[in-house]
Parts: structure tokens; sequence; C-alpha cells
């Protein structure tokens, strides 16, 4: 399964673990002290790059480049964004009416013309001309058109002509163009027999990634076959132009490139991956390994080491190579890694250093997931610095490593210059699109180089579009710098490392760690990375040894669980015969002995001031995150969590106590009301008295915490009652508000069915229900409520319902099927929001469902508490069988 590749040596798997989320500020130290130049390196550096960037900004051009366009129209401004909206959707619309009304929306609030100033090239004045008109046309500000109505009528006139949308295709296909080399291989290698020479050459990148379905692996995998076949061909019948080769993602070459899929990925993704390797070292040619997002890195270095076990007639090819991303803190362990492994099959290998294009979804995703800290760094500088730090390394390597560089930054491309002992040998590497300018000059001053040069239609251009505008469009990166006459040539090749070790602190302070997103209101609880080996293989373990301990639940009164009747067995719903545990029936008598201790106990702790409430929810969240390994168990076993799920519904649980304490400290404060002289009026919220709160079983532990949880901040008592299939994990949760210091007669447990509820619903102390659950049962206690005598009771309910997902023909037909299946599958579609109807439009429905079909046959169904398993159980026989009749 899961697990560090075998090649990697105890220490190799210590400096991974250690170095993935390491702490910044102590690995910036190392950094600085391996990546400094020495005095005339750097002034090498410097002057060559300075000369560089000044022939580029003297130079007047044709035609300007991407990297002008958008850094006018920067990604923070509305004009950049509307621009990358339509770039990233346009072109996929089918039909008319929606590609209008995208236009539509994005064009009539910007204002291009003003973006533009007056010292712009034609055209970027024509770019701007066309989309200014375009803008004005689709929003008329005429004064005559002061009406909604009249302006719609004039939009829909002249839209409708076709013309003005055939112009915004027309530019957005040529924003894509400029990235890709050709829409197909042949296309691609005539253009580069025309633009190569003996020393620039390409690398041809078979666009397409992160496949879904099987059909679209063995499309993509075909066409590299194909690639690496002309690819040779090309460079025997050219051999006058240095030789090329390719670049392959492997996310293309399978539908579940992902950690918990090793097993499946290794034994059908490999197979694949040989036949590429043994084709390319049969043309001769070199197939790089692009790097993907980090937690694909340690499942590719894996793949690697099996290719070359398992491919055959590799003869002495020194072809095989893989990309290492400079802003990844693991690499200097990535560089060690790929040098043990061609030292261990005495076989040359490529490391294509580069500084890595996933930046905003690594940060994104941590923030998000809750992870300790990020896989990247946060500032660019420490990217920069990075990248030398790992240049000296691969130039120190040896003879195993064969390094080339893939940068566009005239300061990085010049330290490396400066550091290699012998310049003329190094091979320089740029993206199609980006970059010309620059790497003529390279040429000019005999430098080798390459084009890492996409091929392929818009249609899977999309991922890979995106990343390159907003490499382009982010007011930080080098091109857009470049582009920007008020920045001073001195700016750009300022020594990042001494820039570095200048600031007091190394880790960005915008750049918000995973814990502190919600700060100052609360802390965001910690996730468990389920990709990492460092977490799985304790967790696993743990795992194993909560499921021996044998749990046991019934009514807790006054912290005290009461063994009067009889046990009955709770079963595991992924195996219908496993006992998970025992549950204790409660008597109706023990539900009025529950709600009389509940009344007991009100009076006291309403009258404890707001924050003291509030601090032991943050106990609880902290005895809820160290049980976290135990809760995850008997999430997997009693309601049938996927392990996915449970750290997602631990987290959840911990939240919501934060989350409820947050909101108490705010909402309870004691607010002074406008009066009159001599007079103080003031508002105060407090507690109403006992609560019963009830709760579902699809997420027994955050449902049912979150209740008991605001209901108790507020000044309440409550009395829970959890639903028949899942009493264990209330009860363990119900130990933990103790241990956290929630008195004990504040809270009580009554395990049981309807007619539990019904009695805690009917006793004369409740003042509030809580409810989850479905809408006859919130109607029952609706009912019953209103039956009773006294004051009325309020009902908090929150019931299911048919959830839709309306999709339009702008959507990525790949990210409908994303939210697709994890909004109808996650959770063994148990969720109260769930998917349960899909809207397609007519002219991409076809599409979209035989993709979704093709996503789902991938989904793997079993025993929640392995990692491979997508989809667990539903949770007991009635549902399955209600299930099963429907679909028939
Ligand atoms: P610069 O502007 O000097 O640097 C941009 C870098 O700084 C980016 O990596 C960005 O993420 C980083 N950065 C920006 N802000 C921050 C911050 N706050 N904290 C930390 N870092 C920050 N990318 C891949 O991911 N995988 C590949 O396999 C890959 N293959 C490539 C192959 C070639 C031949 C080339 C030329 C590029 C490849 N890239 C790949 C893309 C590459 O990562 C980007 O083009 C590159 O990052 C741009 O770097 P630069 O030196 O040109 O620009
Ligand atoms: C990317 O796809 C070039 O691999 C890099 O962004």
């Amino acid at each position: 399964g899961m697990d560090y590749p075998a090649f990697f040596s105890p220490a190799l798997r210590q400096r991974f673990a250690t170095l993935y989320r390491g702490d910044e500020e102590t690995l910036v130290e190392n950094l600085l002290a391996e990546a400094r130049l020495t005095a005339p390196q750097l002034q090498q550096a410097q002057r060559d790059a300075a000369r560089w960037i000044e022939t580029i900004r003297n130079t007047k051009k044709s035609l300007p480049g991407i990297a002008e366009l958008l850094s006018h129209f920067g990604l923070n401004t509305r004009e950049g964004t509307a621009l990358m909206c339509l770039a990233e959707a346009l072109l996929r619309i089918p039909d008319s009416a929606t590609a209008d009304a995208l236009i539509r929306d994005k064009l009539s609030s910007t204002d291009f013309d003003h973006q533009l100033g007056d010292d712009s090239s034609w055209l970027l004045r024509a770019a701007g001309w066309t989309l200014n008109l375009t803008g004005k046309l689709v929003a008329e500000p005429d004064n005559a058109l002061h009406s909604p109505g009249a302006m719609l009528g004039l939009l829909n006139n002249r839209l409708s002509h076709g013309a003005v949308r055939e112009a915004i295709r027309h530019a957005m296909g040529w924003l894509g163009n400029q990235f890709v080399l050709g829409t197909d291989i042949h296309a691609a290698l005539n253009r580069a027999a025309k633009l190569g020479n003996a020393t620039a050459r390409f690398s041809y990148d078979m666009l397409g990634e992160a496949a879904r379905t099987a059909a679209d692996v063995e499309h993509y995998y075909q066409d590299y076959l194909k690639t690496i076949a002309a690819t040779g061909a090309a460079n025997r019948a050219h051999p006058q132009l240095a030789p090329s080769g390719i670049s392959v993602k492997l996310s293309a070459l399978h539908p579940r490139y992902e950690a918990a899929q090793a097993d499946r990925v290794y034994t059908e993704m490999v197979p694949r991956v040989v036949k590429l390797a043994e084709a390319a070292a049969k043309e001769n040619i070199f197939m790089i390994i692009d790097a993907e997002e980090a937690d694909r890195l340690l499942l590719s270095l894996g793949v690697l080491e099996r290719t070359l076990e398992q491919a055959r007639n590799l003869g002495d090819w020194e072809g095989l190579g893989l990309a290492v991303q400079a802003y990844s803190k693991r690499a200097p362990a990535v560089i060690e890694a790929t040098r043990t492994l061609a030292t261990q099959h005495k076989r040359r290998m490529i490391v294509r250093l580069i500084k890595g294009a996933y930046w905003d979804t690594e940060v994104k995703r941590a923030q998000e997931r809750g992870w300790s800290d990020f896989p990247v760094f946060t500032r660019k500088l420490t990217t920069d610095v990075s990248y030398l730090a790992c240049a000296k390394q691969l130039l120190a390597a040896g003879d195993w490593l064969a390094p080339v560089f893939g940068s566009h930054n005239a300061l990085t491309i010049a330290s490396i210059r400066a550091l290699a002992p012998k310049p003329e040998a190094i091979e320089f590497q740029r993206l199609q699109g980006m970059g010309e300018e620059l790497f003529a000059q390279l040429q000019a001053e005999g430098l080798r180089t390459c084009v890492y040069a996409p091929v392929g239609n818009h249609d899977i251009l999309l991922g890979y579009l995106v990343r390159r505008l907003l490499e382009n469009g982010a007011n930080s990166s080098f091109v857009n710098q470049l582009s920007d006459p008020r920045i001073p040539v001195g700016q750009l090749i300022a020594d990042p490392a001494a820039k570095l070790a200048d600031l007091p602190h190394k880790r960005h302070p915008k750049v918000t760690l995973p814990h502190d997103i919600f700060a100052p209101e609360r802390r965001n609880s910690s996730g468990l990375d389920l990709t990492d080996p460092a977490v799985v293989t304790p967790l696993l373990a743990g795992l194993d040894a909560s499921w021996q301990e044998g749990w046991r639940a019934g009514p807790l009164i006054n912290g005290k669980l009461l063994t009067d009747e009889p046990t009955q067995p709770v079963y595991d719903p992924s195996q219908k015969s496993r006992i998970v545990g025992q549950v204790h029936g409660t008597t109706l008598e023990q539900v009025r002995q529950a709600c009389a201790v509940a009344q007991g106990g009100f009076t006291a702790w309403r009258a404890r001031p707001v924050a003291e409430r509030a601090a032991l929810l943050d106990q609880w969240a902290i005895q809820l995150q160290g049980e976290q390994t135990r809760l995850i168990a008997l999430l997997c076993r009693e309601a049938g969590k996927t392990l996915n799920d449970a750290v997602a519904e631990v987290r959840e649980a911990i939240d919501f106590c934060r989350y409820y304490a947050a909101r108490a400290r705010h909402d309870c404060a004691p607010q002074l009301l406008p009066g009159i002289t001599g007079e103080r009026n003031e508002l105060l919220l407090q507690g109403r008295g006992v609560f019963g709160c009830i709760s579902p079983w699809n997420f027994p532990l955050a449902i049912f915490t979150g209740q008991i949880a605001a209901a108790l901040v507020m000044g309440n008592s409550v009395v829970a009652k959890p639903a028949p299939q899942t009493p264990l994990i209330a009860a363990f949760a119900c130990q933990l508000a103790w241990r956290a210091g929630l008195p004990p007669d504040i809270l009580q447990l009554v395990p049981g069915g309807p007619e539990i509820g019904a009695e805690l619903v009917k006793h004369p102390a409740l003042a509030g229900v809580a409810f989850t659950g479905s809408v006859a049962t919130a109607r029952a206690i609706n009912r019953a409520l209103a039956h009773k005598d006294g004051p009325i009771v309020p009902l908090i309910a929150e019931t299911g319902g048919q959830n839709a997902l309306i999709v339009d023909s702008t959507a990525l037909p790949e990210q409908v099927i994303d939210d697709v299946i994890t909004s109808a599958f996650r959770s063994a579609g148990q969720r109260c929001s769930a998917l349960r109807l899909l809207c397609l439009p007519e002219a991409t429905a076809d599409k979209i469902i035989t993709m979704l079909k093709a996503a789902m046959h991938e989904l793997v169904l079993g025993d929640p508490l392995l990692l491979t398993t997508d989809v667990g159980p539903v949770i007991d026989q009635a549902a399955r069988a209600r299930l099963q009749q429907h679909v028939q």
C-alpha cells in the first residue's frame, strides 16, 4: 500500500518526513548557508542579467507578449480577472446564448481603456480597444438607455449579430495559443524544425492531465506513444538539429493517480510508463516526468523506481528524468532520492530544476485541510534562494545526475551560469510562449536552450493555461515585473539571498498558517494528511489498537453509566455480523431522571460567566483533538464512515466547539441599549433551561456535538438522544466533555429509539429542542411541543431534502465530475446536503454523462477502514433495502 518508495533508506525517509511541512525559519537559515554565490559570481550574474533585461526593454517589438498583456490587466483588477475567466471558459461553450451571457457578465463592469494608458504597443491597444468596444456594446453607458430593459434589448441585439462574440472568441483563442506549439505533434514538429538549431531543442508535452476515466488514460497514453515515435523520426530526419524529447504528466496515465490508490497505480500505471520508457530508449529521446501536486511526489518516485526495475532493453539510455520543484521544502531530499535511484540502477538520470507551478493550490489546500504547515515556502525570495541551493547541490552531485534548468528569470539563469564550472554544457529551458527574447540572447551568447512545448487543442489546455495565466499575471513573477517599465532594473537583479537574510521573519506574514485562518476568532481544527506515510502509518496502527477496545454505551446520568437494562450489540454496518460494542437500553423512568438532573444543574451553569462556559467548550475541542484516532476508529466501525470522511467529521466537531465558543463570547456580551437620562438599559442573552438534543446517525459526532455545544455555551443544560444506530460514539463524546471539565449535571445522555425521543420531548422541564433528521420526525416533535401547557418551547430543526446541482455549459466537465462524485457519493450519499438531482444542459449532457459513468466506475466500494475505499456501507439493512427498491 501507501508508503515511502522501497529504495528509501531510513535516513531518507526521515528527511522526507521532517522536511515536508518543516519550520520555514529553520529551513531558510540552512538554505541561506547553502545558496550563497561568491562576490565575483554574484557580480557576473548581475551584470549578465542587467544586460539581458536592458536589451529586452529597449527592443521595440512588433508584437507584445502575454506577459505585457497580463501585466497591464493585473490579476488584482476586475479587467484582469474578467480576461482570465473568459480565457478559461469561453472556447468550450458550445451554444451562443451561454457564450453571450458569459461575455456580458464579464465585460459589462470593466474598463479596459483606463487600464491601458498610452504607452502600449499596437496589439495591446488593439486588444484593449476590442475588449473595450465590446464592453461598451455590451453595457452601453448611453444616457438614453438608463432603463435596464432598454439596455438588455440593446445587448441582445448586438451580441446576436455574432460579430462581437466571434471577435472575443478569436482573442481568447489567440491568448491560449501563445502557450501551445501545435495542435498535434506533426504540426508541432514542423514548427520546431523551423525554429530549432544545433543548440536549441524542444521538449514536447502532450497536453492533458488529471485523467478521470479509463478512456482518457488510453487516449493520452496512445498520444504519448505516437509522440515518442514521431519525435524519434524527426530527430533522425534533422541530424543538424539538437535532438528533442518529451515531458510526461503521470496524472494523465491513471484515472486515480493518488496516494491512497498506490497499489492500483503501481500495477496498472507502471506497465504503461515502462512501455513509454522502452519506446523512448529505443528512439533515444529523453523523457522527463513532470512534477505535479505535492501529495503526488512520493508516488511519482515510486513509479520511477518500478519503471527502472521492470523496463527491459533500456540499453545505455540516459534519457529518463524528473522535474524537481524548488518551492518545495523537500526539494533537496528529492534530488538526493533521484541520485540514490540513479546510482542503484547504474543509469544516469536527468533532473530538470524548476521553481514550481502549483503554489496557489498547495497553499489553499493546506489551509483548507488544516495541516500543520505548508509543503512550499511562503516567500517568492525563498523559492529563488532554494533554486540556487538546489542548483549547487545538482552541480556537485557527480556523474549520476544530469541537471537542466527551467526558468524565465534573467537573474536566476545568470546565477546558474556563474555557478556552473562549464556553462556552455548547461542547458537552460523555457516554456513555449514565455521568455523568447531572453532566450534569444542566451542563444546568441552560446548557451544551450530547450523549449517546453505543449501540444494539443483547447479542450485539454485548461489546467495548463490557468497556471500560465497565473504565472504571467502574478505581480511577484519575474516575467510580469520585466514587462512593467516602472520596476527598475536594479530591483530585478537584487541578490535574493541578501534580501532574504535581511528579513527579520522568513515566513511571509500574509500567507496565513492553516491553524490561523480563522484568527483571532478561533483556531482551525487540525486535519490528517492521508497521503503522507508519516501520518498514515501511525494512524493505521492506532486504529487497530482502538478497534480491540470493546466499546460500551447506555444512559449516562450525572456522568455515570446506568446498567439496569440488558445490553444489545451494536453492529458494524460494513460487516453485519461484526459487533462494535454493547449498549444498555434506557427506560422511560431514566429519561425523566435525566431531565430532572439536567434541570438541577441548569441554574448554577447559567450563572457562570460566558467566558467560563466558552473556555470549557475550547477544552472539549482539545479533548476531541487528542482522541481523534479513537474517534475515527469508532466513526468507521459504528457509522461506516470512510477514513477521509471520519477525519473530516472529527474536525467538524472540533470546529463546532470553537465556533460556538467564539459566537457566545461575542453574542453574550451585555449590550448597552439607548435609554433616557438616569436609566441604564442592558440587553443580556441567557440560557432558557433544559434543551433536548436529538441527533442523526449520518454525522453521529459532528451534529451531536454541534447541537450540544450551542445549547451549553448559551447557558442551557442538555439531555441528548443520539440515533439508535450510533450510541457508542455519542457516549464517548460525552465522556470527553466531562473530561474537559463540563459539569456532569448539565449533560445527560439517553440512547434509544423514537419512544425515548418522545418521552424527552414531552417532559415539562424541557425549554427547547434541537433536532436534525427527517421531516416527518420534525413534524411529530413540533406537534408534541404544541400540545404542551406552559410557555412555547422553541424547536430548531434541520431536515433533509432534494438537493439539486444545476450545471451550465461554461462548466469544465472534469470539475463537474469531481463535484458530483463528492457531493453524491461521499459519506455514501447519506448527508442531508447530498446531491440528489443533477441538471445538465442539452449541449454538454451526453459528454458529461459518459464521463460521469466512467468516473463512477473508478470508485472503490468496500470496508471503510481501508484507505483505498471511496464509498463505505450505508448505515443499515433498512437503508440498503430502500435504496435497492428505488433502483428497481
Ligand atoms: P520567477 O518569477 O522567478 O519565479 C516564480 C516562482 O516563484 C514560482 O514557482 C512561484 O510559485 C514562486 N512563488 C511566487 N510567490 C511565492 C511565494 N509567496 N512563496 C514561495 N514561492 C513563490 N512546474 C511544475 O510545477 N512542474 C513541472 O514539471 C514543470 N516543468 C517545467 C518545465 C520547464 C522546461 C519550465 C521552463 C518550467 C516548468 N514548470 C514546471 C513551470 C515552472 O514551475 C514555472 O514556469 C516557474 O516557476 C517559473 O519560474 P521563473 O524562474 O521563470 O520565474
Ligand atoms: C505545468 O504544466 C510546465 O509542468 C508545468 O504547469
